[in-house]
């Protein structure tokens, strides 16, 4: 079943110069970009996004990376996109993912983790019209 996901290479991607290698890995595994934008969020935006984290112990120091630089925020289309991204980017904390993902293979971290990826259908129609409206 075709898919649309959105997908966020966070602020350490882009201070690492990461981004081209990141989108080379989903556009080698045969996913579209469907649409793309560098952009710089302020704490609201970020409080949006992570609408089901705000409460959380981890929040506050993960509001402040996700809003410590530019980020690239894109919607990727494809059969299972939603499972296939979560696959590509790997276990959460990039110390426990494994090798061969993109968390497992660039991150030593469980904060600056480079990716993020919609976790299920209704998340990722959530996200694309928080990202980008009608799409
Ligand atoms: P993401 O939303 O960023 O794609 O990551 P995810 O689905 O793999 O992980 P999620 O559970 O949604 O958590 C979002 C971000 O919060 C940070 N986190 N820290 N216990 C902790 O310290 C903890 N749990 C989550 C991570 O940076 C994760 O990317
Ligand atoms: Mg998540």
């Amino acid at each position: 079943m075709t898919q649309r996901t959105l997908v966020i290479l966070k602020p350490d991607a882009v201070r690492r110069g990461l981004v081209g290698t990141l989108l080379a890995r989903y556009e080698a595994k045969g996913l579209s970009i469907v649409a793309m934008e560098q952009r710089t969020i302020d704490a609201a935006k970020a409080d949006e996004h992570y609408a089901e984290h705000v409460e959380r112990d981890f929040y506050p120091p993960l509001r402040a990376f996700v809003t410590s630089g530019p980020l690239v925020v894109l919607v990727l289309e494809g059969d299972e996109a939603i499972e296939v991204v979560r696959a590509l980017n790997g276990a959460t904390d990039g110390r426990k993912a494994a090798p061969g993902t993109i968390r497992g293979d660039f991150s030593l971290s469980n904060r600056e983790n480079l990716v993020h990826g919609s976790d299920s259908p209704e998340s990722a129609e959530r996200e694309i019209s928080l990202w980008f409206g009608a799409l």
